[in-house]
């Protein structure tokens, strides 16, 4: 299967929600993608251990309570997408989980910051880091909570957690994939401004499951439009039918 697809001229989407590539989930088939979803939260909980995983050339090691690149195929595809559009420049990783986002734009020559909120997620991507011999500054907290206030980025990039949750979530691994309200993404694009340089750019690692109708609404509600970089059709996991398109967007000014 051709798993990388570019879309060149790329593509702007404003307020029109009817224009995003959401899917149009009927009540039942929302119901069977979320048993999917927590089917596959399972297997990754399941792993009391830390293990090795192979992303492409890059070995990592994986802790127990972090979300990982094996189970679902969205980090290592954002990860091969992110190196060419950050190039030498600065980026913010928010939710770094393993570190794989931050450690091919690291090893690409970008100046890189990582959060992650789950301290088991930060104490990994450390222990990545250090086995890549890359300088990436990994810090735990809340979005920007970490970053000092005079920090800039020339780009922020978040692979957020996709489904838009009815119901608070405390469990730190399950967090990764469902995001109470949107609560985290809301405070995500609202706080990146003080973070950005001059032409920094806010960038956002989703799917078409996602709800891209609210994502539409918060870029539209903090003065951005939002503009499609890359998108690939795949699968969800390394082996299965469960389809999936994983987007890349920028939050363009208006
Ligand atoms: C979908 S996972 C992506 C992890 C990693 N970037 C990757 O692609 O494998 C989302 C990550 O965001 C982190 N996260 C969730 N809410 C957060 C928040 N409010 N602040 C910082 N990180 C958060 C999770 O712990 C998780 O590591």
């Amino acid at each position: 299967m051709e798993r990388d697809r570019f879309i060149k001229p790329l593509r702007t989407i404003g307020a029109a929600a009817t224009s995003l590539p959401a899917r149009e989930f009927s009540p039942a088939e929302k119901e069977r993608w979320r048993s999917v979803i927590l089917g596959i939260y399972q297997k990754m909980r399941a792993k009391r251990r830390p293990y090795e995983i192979q992303c492409g050339d890059v070995c990592l090691t994986v802790l127990p309570n972090v979300y990982a690149p094996k189970f679902f195929t969205d980090s290592e595809w954002f990860a091969h997408q992110l190196p060419a559009i950050v190039g030498t420049g600065s980026l913010l990783e928010i939710g770094t989980g393993t570190g794989i986002i931050a450690i091919f734009c690291a090893r690409n020559g970008a100046h890189v910051v990582a959060t992650d909120i789950n301290p088991d997620a930060v104490k990994n991507a450390r222990i990545n880091a250090a086995r890549h011999h890359l300088n990436i500054s990994v810090r735990e907290g809340n979005l920007y909570e970490p970053i000092e206030p005079d920090e800039k980025f020339g780009f922020i990039f978040w692979a957020h957690p996709f489904n838009n949750w009815e119901t608070p979530v405390q469990d730190m691994l399950l967090r990764s994939g469902m995001d109470y309200h949107y609560e985290g993404l809301k405070g995500y694009i609202a706080g990146a401004k003080k973070h950005l340089d001059h032409n920094g750019k806010l960038l956002l690692g989703t799917g078409d499951s996602a709800d891209l109708k609210t994502i539409a609404s918060l870029a539209k509600e903090n003065g951005y439009s939002l503009k499609l970089l890359r998108e690939t059709a795949t699968s969800l996991e390394e082996e299965g039918n469960n389809m999936i398109k994983y987007l890349l967007y920028e939050f363009a000014p208006h």
